[in-house]
């Protein structure tokens, strides 16, 4: 592998070096995005032995790996990954974990926030709408500092099953998932597009048909493709990881890339809550100045995923319930 060229300033911690975290710092180590990737993690041990095996790989770029001694090593961090948590299993959806992982946020959280108080929090951890909430509040950084790695993933697989459907590179098909990283996600069918042209009109024009139920499919597939994973793997980790280098380029590049992830705010009149819709990304984090123009079945749909993301919020807050 030829050796890269010199990576930006840029240092990035990530908490939790499990399968997702230390995915993520492979697939950073080889983006080049970062000269400093800090592993840290209740298990130093595990962290110990992830750093070694990665700085043999960081031997073909530029970037320092190595184990943090502690939160202290977040201190002058540009962007902190926190990816510790447990994992769903087999038939759990992402909201049966979110009384261990609030609690685990209580207590990492704060720590971050007293060492690196001008850092951007990249939450991962599920249910990720609910940390990312639990983040901005245990936290008290502004919102758009706060960012969920959210729809980006779903709108990603939405992409690749849309492009297969149609036989099209996902890159030139253009359609988002919002709402909830879960099961109330909401496909934006009415601006999904290829080549600049609605999915109709690309189908009349392309002379095949509209179907909808193959599209109901294609939602499906995208909802439950986590479920699928798990089901034969028992976790998820590559395209999570490549998710997360995509949110972290255009904050490092501040190149105001629109991308979909959840952040705090008032959707559909219901909130505070954290959900994706697209967002500007830029290095003072992510903006809601993208006006998505949605149909009543989208708004309504976003209005229930924001309803059901704040019931699960509420039932983490209060331990008893
Ligand atoms: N957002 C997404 O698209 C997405 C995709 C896949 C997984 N996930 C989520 O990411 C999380 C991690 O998944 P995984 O497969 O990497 O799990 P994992 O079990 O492999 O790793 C979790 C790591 O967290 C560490 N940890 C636990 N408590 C900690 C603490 N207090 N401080 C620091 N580290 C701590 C553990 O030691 C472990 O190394 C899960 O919640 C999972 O559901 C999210």
């Amino acid at each position: 592998m030829p050796l890269q060229s010199e990576p930006p300033n840029v240092k990035i911690v990530i908490v939790g070096a499990g399968s997702v975290g230390v995915t993520t710092a492979y697939a950073l180590l080889l983006s080049n995005l970062a000269s400093e990737i800090v592993l840290l993690d209740i298990d130093t041990t595990r962290a110990e032995g992830e750093v070694i095996d990665l700085s043999h790989a960081a031997h073909f770029a530029h970037a320092k790996v190595r184990v943090a001694r502690g939160y202290e090593d977040c201190a002058g961090a540009t962007i902190v990954i926190i990816t510790a948590g447990v994992n769903q299993k087999p038939g759990q959806t992402r909201l049966d974990l979110v009384k261990t992982n609030y609690r685990l946020f209580e207590s990492v959280v704060p720590q971050v926030a007293r060492h690196a108080p001008d850092t951007i929090l990249l939450v991962a951890t599920n249910p990720v709408d609910v940390l990312t909430q639990a983040a901005q509040d245990l936290s008290g950084f502004p919102t758009e500092r706060v960012i969920g790695s959210g729809t980006a993933m779903d709108t990603t697989r939405f992409r690749h099953e849309l492009g297969r459907h149609y036989r099209v590179n996902p890159r030139n098909v253009h359609a988002v998932i919002i709402g909830e990283h879960g099961d109330s996600q909401i496909p934006v069918w009415s601006l999904a597009s290829i080549a600049g042209m609605r999915l109709r009109d690309y189908c009349r024009q392309a002379g095949v048909e509209y179907d909808e139920a193959a599209m109901d499919a294609v939602a499906q597939r995208t909802r439950g493709a986590a479920y699928e994973i798990i089901k034969r793997k028992g976790k998820t980790n590559y395209g999570v990881a490549s998710v997360l280098v995509g949110i972290v380029e255009p904050i490092v590049k501040n190149n105001d890339a629109i991308v979909t992830v959840s952040r705090v705010g008032i959707y559909e009149g219901v909130g505070p809550v954290a959900l994706s819709m697209p967002c500007k990304l830029n290095n003072s984090g992510a903006h809601m100045d993208v006006p998505l123009m949605l149909d009543d079945v989208e708004r309504e749909g976003l209005r229930k995923s924001a309803e059901s993301i704040l019931e699960a919020l509420n039932s983490a807050r209060n331990p008893e319930s």
